[in-house]
């Protein structure tokens, strides 16, 4: 009952025009899968011109980062109602974002209830480092990060939400979690959810990311907890991105 969800996070490559080149290769590859749901995440100055390639394809659209704030002095910033009506899906609180800039499990959560204030479903991403999985600490960080990011999220809203567990040693890494161990851990992220939001786990979309590929896809999607997956490095070559997608579906 969970539309498998695949997104390409391309983080911070592919210049204006390689962005419309990729995504004119990807186009006539994606174009006969019906029962996955795909989306592609450019970075901002491209999203105005994906999104017209995009126009009349079932393939979505999402930013990898908003501000929370609606507007004001927030130098390089982009606030979510900038993109409301452009973009249907935002990813939020990437462990790099995370990271390297600093950001905090409240101010994730303020973005997430703005994303969705602005009619973006969020992809709330959470994971473990690998100090802390070798900690033994990786359900009590995977609890931590659910329950700040979904706080204040009502009931109407809770469904739409997209949750990307994806442990920080894997991403980039070449380094995939095994399928069984994606499982467990995606299995976990749900109760964490249930816990939070009653039935709405159900219904809310986890995917797996970290070192997704052609090659290990098709395993870690057949997963019952795993409801699709969060694709960086794989997402940036169409034909690898689409085998991922096809392996999600038909
Ligand atoms: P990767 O990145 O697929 O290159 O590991 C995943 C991500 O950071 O979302």
């Amino acid at each position: 009952m969970r539309i498998p969800f695949i997104a390409g996070n391309w983080k911070m490559n592919k210049s204006i025009d390689e962005a419309r080149q990729l995504v004119s290769e990807l186009l006539p590859l994606l174009k006969d899968i019906k029962t996955a749901e795909i989306a592609v995440c450019p970075p901002f100055v491209s999203l105005t011109s994906v999104k017209s390639l995009l126009l009349g394809s079932a393939v979505k659209l999402g930013t990898q980062n908003i501000h929370d704030q609606e507007k004001g002095a927030f130098t390089g910033e982009v606030a979510p109602g900038m993109l409301a009506g452009w973009v249907d899906y935002a990813i939020l609180g990437h462990s790099e974002r995370r990271q390297i800039f600093g950001e905090s499990d409240a101010f994730i959560n303020r973005k997430v209830l703005a994303a969705l204030k602005h009619g973006m479903t969020p992809i709330l991403c959470i994971g473990e480092t690998l100090e802390e999985n070798e900690a033994g600490q990786t359900e009590t960080v995977l609890e931590r990060q659910v329950r700040a990011g979904v706080a204040d999220i009502s009931a109407t809203d809770a469904p739409r939400l997209v949750v990307a567990y994806e442990p920080i040693w894997a991403i980039g890494t070449g380094r995939a979690a095994t399928a069984d161990d994606a499982q467990t851990r995606c299995a976990f992220v749900r109760a964490c959810l249930r816990a939070q939001l009653g039935d709405a786990a159900d219904t809310i979309r986890v995917q797996y990311g970290g070192s997704v590929s052609a090659a290990n896809a098709a395993e870690i999607l057949s997963k019952p907890d795993i409801d699709g997956a969060l694709v960086g490095g794989a997402s940036l070559k169409a034909a690898d991105f689409a085998a991922i997608c096809r392996a999600a579906g038909a």
